[in-house]
């Protein structure tokens, strides 16, 4: 019965649950930071940064995941068209990213369910970053 109500809880607040079962700001920021590592290794990836102010992306990436899980952020960047206009991002480029995504969050250990449902919400932004 515990268990039965600890599940209807968790689908009262399914975005607050989501955002948990990314560790919250502590586990967005190791996964944000394992992405940028992942990305400074990739020559496909990495010249798009070159002119980036690093840190600042950091803290953005961050808030803007932490927004997109429902968690308690204020994003307070620019929005995505605005952001990857000019930069010329190809869809090869965008499936790389991605890719990187999925496997810093497999790395993390971060529930297969909560992945896809990450992944979902970004992936009508495409429209917004590539070709721009
Ligand atoms: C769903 C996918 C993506 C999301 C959610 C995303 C999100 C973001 C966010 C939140 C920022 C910071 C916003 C700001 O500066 O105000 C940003 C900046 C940036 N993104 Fe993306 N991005 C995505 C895909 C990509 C891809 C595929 C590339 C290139 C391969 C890319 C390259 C960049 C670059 C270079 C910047 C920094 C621009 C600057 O220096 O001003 N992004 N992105």
């Amino acid at each position: 019965m515990a268990l039965l109500l600890g599940a209807c809880a968790t689908t009262s607040q399914p975005g607050g649950s989501l955002y948990r079962q990314f560790g919250e700001n502590e586990g967005l920021t190791a996964l944000v930071d394992d992405l940028l590592a992942r990305f400074a290794d990739d020559p496909r990836i990495a010249p798009k940064f070159a002119n980036t102010n690093i840190p600042r992306f950091r803290r953005l990436f961050v808030e803007h995941l932490c927004k997109v899980l429902d968690g308690p952020c204020t994003y307070t960047g620019d929005d995505m068209r605005e952001v990857h206009t000019g930069l010329d991002i190809s869809e090869a480029q965008f499936n790389a990213v991605v890719e990187h995504l999925i496997d810093a969050m497999q790395a993390r250990g971060i529930p297969r369910t909560a992945q896809n449902r990450l992944i979902a919400r970004l992936a009508p932004m495409r429209k917004d970053i590539i070709y721009r």
